[in-house]
């Protein structure tokens, strides 16, 4: 089983889409582990976004995500890391697959509404940088065992 840290960014807060997402994660069979809100300051963009520091972007994709709080969750669940970017979609809204949740509800790249680590280490970097571990509550859920057979997990 792994862990991966998705948000549902201001756009997505600003656009009532934080259930709508959530149903998704859980319709899909995945737990949610930690959950919360927060505004992300530059700092912590900065820390979150270090790949992406240095490129002509970075500037809109800072005051992008600063502009209104995020819900930043876990996400766990047996490859929890590639089944939460397949749900995702392609970055851009207009490139995205239908039936995903970018290709269902956005048309735009930078305004994309969720956001999925792309690896398991980076699923480890930012849980850090978003979580402490006193926050996250690892707990099974009964309907597991109807999910998923216990060696796929
Ligand atoms: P995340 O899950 O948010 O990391 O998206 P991603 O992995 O699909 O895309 P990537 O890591 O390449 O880019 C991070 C975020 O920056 C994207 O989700 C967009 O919000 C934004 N972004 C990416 N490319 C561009 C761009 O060319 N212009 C602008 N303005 N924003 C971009
Ligand atoms: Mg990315």
């Amino acid at each position: 089983s792994e862990r991966t840290l998705i948000l549902v960014k201001p756009d997505g807060v600003q656009r009532k889409l934080i259930g709508t997402i959530v149903s998704r994660i859980e319709n899909k069979g995945l737990n949610i582990i930690a959950l919360k809100m927060l505004n992300v300051t530059a700092e912590l963009s900065k820390q979150h976004y270090a790949e992406h520091v240095e490129k002509p972007f970075y500037p809109d994709l800072e005051s992008f995500i600063t502009s209104a709080p995020v819900v930043a969750m876990i996400v766990e669940g047996p490859e929890a890391v590639s089944v939460m970017r397949m749900l995702i979609g392609a970055t851009n809204g207009r490139e995205a697959a239908p039936g995903t949740i970018r290709g269902d509800y956005g048309s735009s790249r930078q305004m994309n509404m969720i956001h999925g680590s792309d690896s398991v280490d980076s699923a480890k970097r930012e849980i850090g940088i978003y979580f402490t571990d006193n926050e996250i509550c690892s707990y099974g859920v009964a309907l597991g065992d109807w999910v998923c057979a216990a060696d796929e997990l």
